[in-house]
């Protein structure tokens, strides 16, 4: 066997004891005789494993009663219609803080269904750093204010939760069980699965009950978080096998002492990581330094001629996905929960190596 260093923004590295306890158990899980896919999902077993997750979910990030953890379908661009469409009715106003592709996305969608207000867009500065909040300019009217703590392409990230009276709503996709944080500041935290909680198929929304009776009452059943609140998830066939994988890694996230041992890793990560490039004339990272992300660290090469060569050889070194998005060009390593230190180690081992050859 023989594993690489997956730097892959999503979907992304999985622990790899979560992928050896997979193996054991996919011809027999827990005595059934068959997969955890070929079970039903009202079974005694698939209904135990979906509280437990739930339930070490909310033990890891401290989610209080009177919110709703829901296990869903359609990826957080879904959940980008779904917030405006549980959210308001037509003609009602909602803030956006574009720092980021993602939020851009999300405010584009939403105005299909509300009316879109962007309180900051920092969108001319090329997503490098975030607004001041005071400088943002919020409607007094705005049913919530989303924004998207942080964002996987451009790798800003927010190191502080924003204020104000409305609803907050996060796309907390790539950063979210990165480190502890206050639930009970939020309206809606939504995340797809595929950086920090398992495969593809699954998306987490965890909501504030007071905000579930806010949908649009013409909305179809699978896009209304209340019916999902009111049936454990399972409004329709849900994705069991992602959510068995969530199940395991939370799990997993336990034994390393949840979410605020993962926060000190990850700021050990991301620390030697950023001080390798920023230490470097070779390589550079335009984000403002207190924005930078903890979770997506995008480099560019001071000769771009050298991109291809730098991805080649970071591959045969073992070192995968390492290209940046195409709208940003140069390199960006996701260092999500699952991806080790040592990994970390070896990438900054190969850039210095890189940089002595080709500087
Ligand atoms: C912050 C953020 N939001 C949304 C998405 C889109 O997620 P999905 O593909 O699950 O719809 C991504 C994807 O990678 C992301 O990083």
């Amino acid at each position: 066997m023989s594993r690489v260093y997956n730097f892959s923004a999503g979907p992304a590295a999985l622990p790899f004891e979560v992928l050896d306890r997979i193996k054991g158990d996919l011809f027999d899980w827990q005595g059934t005789g068959m997969s955890v896919m070929e079970v039903s999902h009202r079974g005694k077993e698939f209904v135990q494993l979906a509280a437990r997750a739930e339930k070490n979910l909310r033990d890891l990030l401290s989610i209080p009663d009177n919110y709703s953890v829901l296990f869903l379908q359609g990826g957080a661009t879904m959940q980008m219609a779904m917030v405006p469409l549980n959210l308001t009715a037509p003609g009602d106003t909602a803030d956006y803080v574009v720092t980021g592709s993602w939020g851009k996305k999300a405010a584009s969608e939403a105005a299909k269904f509300c009316n879109v207000r962007l309180a900051a867009d920092a969108s001319n500065s090329g997503f490098t750093h975030i607004p001041d909040e005071s400088d943002w300019t919020r409607s007094d009217i705005a049913a919530y204010l989303h924004y998207t703590p942080n964002e996987t392409i451009a790798g800003v990230e927010f190191d502080y939760i924003p204020g104000g009276d409305a609803p907050l709503v996060a796309d907390m996709s790539s950063n979210i069980l990165s480190q502890p944080i206050d639930v009970s500041r939020f309206g809606v935290i939504y995340a797809g699965a595929q950086k920090n909680i398992g495969p593809a198929g699954l998306t987490l929304v965890i909501v504030k009950n007071e905000l579930l009776d806010r949908a649009r009452p013409n909305n179809p059943h699978l896009m209304t978080w209340k019916s999902y609140a009111e049936s454990d998830s399972m409004t329709n066939t849900p994705p069991t096998f992602a959510w068995y994988v969530a199940d395991l890694v939370f799990r997993w996230l336990q034994e390393q002492g949840g979410v605020q041992a993962m926060s000190e890793i990850n700021d050990r990560k991301s620390g030697k990581l950023y001080s390798a490039i920023d230490a470097s004339e070779f390589y550079s990272n335009p984000v403002a330094a207190d924005c930078r992300s903890r979770m997506n660290v995008p480099f560019l090469l001071a000769n771009a001629e050298l991109d291809a060569r730098f991805l080649e050889e970071s591959h045969a070194a073992g070192l995968t996905n390492l290209k940046g998005h195409r709208s940003v060009g140069g390199m960006r390593a996701s260092i999500y929960n699952a991806v080790s230190e040592e990994a970390v180690d070896a990438l900054i081992g190969f850039m210095d190596e890189f940089a002595r050859k080709y500087a």
